[in-house]
């Protein structure tokens, strides 16, 4: 038996509510699947490239990961709770041991995280979304219809009057919401406070005119200043904050959730996971993001456009995504799953279609560059959500609603 061969448990029967789970997808052309899982499994915990004189049996019995499963090329391994910290919601130390070194050694090929499993006291540490599906709702007063929303397009660029007439725009075409793009943050082309004082008038403005919309604010920051950051604009009148996890982290999302200071939903944006979940042979899904995501409070999230618009990912991820979301064996309330990158009217109903109503449906060029304006565009999205809903073709309610129809004679029709 070679020394990481201790960790192969493979005939054995794990307790599961006292391990966290892993499902890793492994590229190995030097080692066996078996000795490439088990070299994971000991990195991981408490082994290292060789032998110690300083692992007793009952360190090794009771921290060390264990090989619980081989399929194909996937290995299932479980590290026992005790290996992670005990203090409340700590991603860093958890990603450090379940997506940690291990993509790093030298003898294997390619490693995936697919998926992971987190036992109730794990769980536990942690509060989930404040508002998540029922609250992002109940703010706009739309109890059953998807969410329809935009994204300020250019990214960049607009003043933030340019940008507060857009949002008025949207708001009088029928969208429930708006946000930031992710590269937009405080430029002085568009400075936040400003730009967050504008869009609240606007959003003002909507609401005595009987229209709900929030309009999310980009306060993706340094780690020391964020929640300063959120509190101001929030001060301004930001009635949602949106925040880009994989640049600030997951403890920005969760210090903003946790924060009792913070009293609006948080809408996060995944910019830069292509770097890491593109790849099918080596990097992490987006599904345990997502179930972080969740943990950490985060109340919308960017799920990818299901197999549908721009960006890459296919509609059996998206939707392992969206279920995540909304799992309900887990403690926490539902997060909105968000469906933007490319999208515009005529691929409305196919995303009603796979994913049901309660998702956040998302377009910028697909409102900014309808050929009567944002405001046909906005009435456009807003009439293929209408549609759908209601399970009529596009191509039929067209011929009653003229955005729609001009939006499906430029962009086509899925
Ligand atoms: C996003 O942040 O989701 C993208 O900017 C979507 O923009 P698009 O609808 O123009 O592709
Ligand atoms: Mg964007």
């Amino acid at each position: 038996m070679t020394y990481s061969e201790r960790y192969l448990h493979l005939e054995e029967k794990i307790d599961i509510d006292s391990h966290v789970l892993c499902r890793y997808r492994i590229k190995t052309e030097r080692m066996s699947i078996k000795e490439a899982a088990a070299a994971i499994a000991t990195e991981q915990s408490t082994g290292t490239w060789t032998d110690l004189v300083t692992l007793k049996d009952e360190i090794f019995e009771k921290y060390g990961a264990k090989v619980v499963e081989i399929k194909g090329n996937e290995a299932s391994i479980a590290f026992p709770e005790d290996d992670f910290s005990i203090d409340v919601g700590g991603v860093p130390q958890i990603l450090s041991v379940i997506a940690g070194n291990l993509f790093g050694l030298a003898d294997i090929d390619g490693v995936r995280l697919e998926d992971v499993i987190f036992p109730p006291g794990i769980l536990k540490q942690f509060k989930g979304p404040k508002f998540g599906i029922g609250g992002l709702r109940k703010i706009l007063d739309r109890p059953e219809k998807p969410l329809v929303g935009t994204i300020v397009k250019p990214k960049i660029g607009l003043s933030p009057k340019e940008t507060a007439e857009y949002i008025l725009e949207c708001g009088r075409g029928g969208l429930t919401n708006s946000k930031d793009d992710e590269t937009l943050v405080n430029q002085e082309f568009c400075p936040i406070e400003e730009r967050t004082v504008a869009i609240a008038e606007a959003l003002d403005t909507l609401k005595d005119e009987g229209r709900r919309m929030v309009h999310a604010i980009n306060v993706s920051t340094s780690g020391h200043r964020i929640l300063e950051l959120a509190e101001r604009v929030q001060e301004l009148g930001a009635l949602e904050i949106m925040v880009d996890v994989l640049t600030c982290g997951f403890g920005a999302v969760q210090a903003l959730a946790e924060d009792p200071s913070i009293k609006v939903p948080i809408h996060v944006h995944r910019t830069m996971h292509g770097a890491i979940t593109r790849n099918p042979e080596h990097g992490i899904s987006m599904l345990p993001f997502t179930k972080l995501v969740r943990m950490c409070g985060g109340d919308a999230l960017h799920i990818g456009s299901l197999g549908v618009g721009k960006m890459r990912g296919t509609k059996k991820e998206d939707l392992a995504n969206r279920d995540a979301c909304i799992d309900s064996t887990v403690p926490y309330k539902p997060v909105m799953p968000v469906c933007s990158g490319g999208l515009h009217p005529g691929m409305v109903k196919k995303i009603v279609e796979i994913a049901g109503k309660d998702v956040q449906i998302q377009a910028g060029g697909g409102v900014a560059g309808h050929p009567g304006g944002i405001r046909k565009g906005a009435m456009a999205m807003s009439q293929a959500v209408d549609a759908s809903f209601q399970g009529i073709e596009l191509s039929q309610y067209a011929k009653k609603h003229k955005e729609l129809m001009d939006a499906l004679n430029k962009w086509g029709c899925l």
